[in-house]
């Protein structure tokens, strides 16, 4: 499990290992637009202030995941504690 920070408020929302970012989010009242909710369509993809995602969509290019500057809220989850999401 890990922890999204919401950049524009500064809550913490944590992240268990049985759900994705997406539902974390949503069980908060942070709804992001999705659309295939499988790492295809890229709609959800969130611009990522702070921490290393650990990227699990097909949409991004490798180099666009290697930058670490946004990640796919629907499906990628994180090899850091914590991801601060540009909401
Ligand atoms: Fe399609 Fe996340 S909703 S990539």
């Amino acid at each position: 499990s890990f922890e999204v920070e919401i950049a524009s408020t500064g809550q913490i929302i944590p992240v268990r290992k049985d759900e994705s970012m997406l539902e974390a989010l949503e069980d908060n009242g942070l709804f992001v637009p999705v659309s295939c909710e499988e790492g295809v369509c890229g709609t959800c993809v969130t611009r990522l202030l702070g921490g290393e995602a650990d990227h699990k969509d097909v949409f991004l290019t490798d180099k666009e995941k290697a930058q670490m500057d946004q990640v796919a809220v629907c499906c990628s989850r994180a090899k850091s504690p914590r991801l601060i999401l540009d909401l």
